[in-house]
């Protein structure tokens, strides 16, 4: 099967360095040391209210990384500005309500194509590979397709919390859908990426999905970080996703 790559997620490094508005943890600092311990790729999310990355945080990611930044944003004109501003490798299209803990669902495509299909083409235009953050709902992946995305992450929340919640019949269930919406996302010719809540305890069942291209995974391995540091925490997350892939060394 085909390397499947490990996106880390630095936001939570910048909402405990806001608890104090000092100038530590730097994400920039924990981005660099993730690259060096296994990571394909970089993610951060500006939130509209800023709630952990910044503008100067998205700077200097831009400078300083050598992975590719993918950049989570919503579809505003003044996301879209900074995208286009910093030209970042992915840009991957989030809903965000200002209320929400963090990101609960995903994309409308459908019911707000047209408007998404005049958002992306300026992106597509600069050379950014979009992606589109949706449920793994067909009439979702359809839309993405017809809007000329690249990409789509499947939101793995529910499939999480089901299992944190102990509802394994539920749990089952919304594995099943991402699966199968992995593969008829790939039918449409979409590379498919998967993300939100993943833990060691939840990830090999989705690392196993064929079709997925790239796992996101950020908010459980910053707090794993605190007890294993990030490199350990981030290289157990890249062995258990080598093994559900059937890579053989990555056993025991
Ligand atoms: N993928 C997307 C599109 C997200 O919005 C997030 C959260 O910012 C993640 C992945 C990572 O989720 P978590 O921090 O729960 O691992």
């Amino acid at each position: 099967m085909a390397h499947l790559r490990l996106g880390v997620n630095i936001d939570h490094v910048a909402t405990v360095r806001n608890a104090r508005g000092s100038a530590y943890p730097d994400p920039l600092r924990a981005a660099l040391l993730a690259e060096e311990a296994g990571a394909d790729g970089i993610t951060a999310h500006l939130r509209e209210d800023r709630r952990h990355i910044s503008d100067d945080d998205i700077t200097a990611l831009m400078r300083g990384l050598t992975a590719p930044l993918n950049l989570e944003m919503a579809a505003t004109e003044e996301m879209q500005a900074i995208a286009l501003r910093h030209r970042p490798h992915a840009v991957c299209i989030v809903p965000e309500k200002r209320e929400e803990r963090t990101t609960e669902g995903g994309l409308e495509v459908a019911r707000e194509e047209n408007r998404l299909a005049h958002f992306i083409a300026p992106l597509r235009e600069a050379g950014a590979r979009v992606s589109l953050f949706i449920g793994a709902d067909a009439p979702q992946v359809e839309a993405a397709a017809r809007i000329g995305a690249a990409v789509v992450e499947l939101h793995t929340g529910a499939y999480c919390d089901f299992h944190a919640e102990g509802r394994m019949e539920e749990r089952d269930a919304e594995l099943k859908r991402l699966q199968e919406m992995s593969a008829f996302a790939a039918s449409l010719g979409l590379e498919v990426h998967a993300g939100h809540g993943l833990t060691y305890d939840t990830v090999c069942p989705v690392a196993a999905i064929p079709e997925v291209a790239e796992l996101n995974i950020g908010h459980f391995l910053i707090g794993e970080a605190i007890f294993r540091g990030l490199a350990p925490a981030i290289a157990e997350m890249r062995r258990l996703m080598d093994k559900a892939r059937g890579d053989d060394e990555a056993e025991g």
